[in-house]
């Protein structure tokens, strides 16, 4: 059966829950470690919910599953993080954040005309996710993540276009527009 989801704003009351959330599991695909002294720091800080930034907290058949968090608000490209727990991934409740966050950044947000997000290149769940819901591969940034093991990563770059959005379509960018950047390996 389909599960539920419901997206609860972050309160600064939740700074022991939100700490638990982030320390409890690894995010490996996450830069930077995560302690709790750091977390509620951050949210005393007001880091969570302020002019720029709103988390929200991925409600799962009534549990805290996952958490959104929407950055940038206030400079008109808003991008976003999305976290499942482990013990609810691949039962759709990752999709189903980033359908809601989109409907959510495109009503709240009239005046902006497109939502943009990246993932690591290995993310396959990330980056399904992004396709199931209109998100097109936009830019592929070689070595651009820095991994913990010291390798860079590639960054995949993403983004949906309101009008692609309203009408229910997928716009692929123009490639193709000049030859000349069709780049192919050879000695300079
Ligand atoms: C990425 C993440 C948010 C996806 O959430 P989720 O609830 O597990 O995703 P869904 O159940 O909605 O699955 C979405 C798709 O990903 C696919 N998928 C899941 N895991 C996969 C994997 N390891 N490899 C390839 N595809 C995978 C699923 O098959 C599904 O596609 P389908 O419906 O066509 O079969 C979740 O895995 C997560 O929190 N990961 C750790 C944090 C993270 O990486 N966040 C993103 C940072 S950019």
């Amino acid at each position: 059966m389909r599960i539920h989801t419901e997206f609860l704003r972050f309160s600064p009351d939740d700074a022991t829950s939100l700490a638990d959330f982030l320390t409890e599991e690894e995010w490996p695909y996450h830069s930077g470690t995560q302690d709790r002294e750091a977390v509620e720091r951050r949210v005393a800080e007001g880091l969570y919910d302020n002019e720029e930034t709103r988390t929200f907290w991925v409600l799962a058949d009534g549990e805290r599953a996952g958490l959104v968090r929407l950055q940038d608000l206030d400079d008109g490209g808003p991008m976003f993080d999305v976290r499942v727990r482990q013990a609810w991934r691949g039962r759709s409740v990752g999709t189903q954040a980033v359908a809601w966050l989109t409907g959510y950044l495109f009503t709240e947000l009239p005046d902006i005309t497109r939502i943009e997000g990246t993932t690591r290149q290995d993310n396959h769940a990330m980056r399904a996710v992004f396709r199931k819901n209109g998100y097109v591969k936009e830019a592929h940034y070689r070595d651009a993540w820095p991994g913990r093991d010291g390798r860079p990563h590639d960054s995949i770059g993403y983004a949906i276009l309101r009008r692609d959005w309203l009408s229910g379509t997928v716009t692929p960018p123009d490639w193709h527009d000049d030859q000349r950047d069709s780049a192919v390996a050879k000695q300079l």
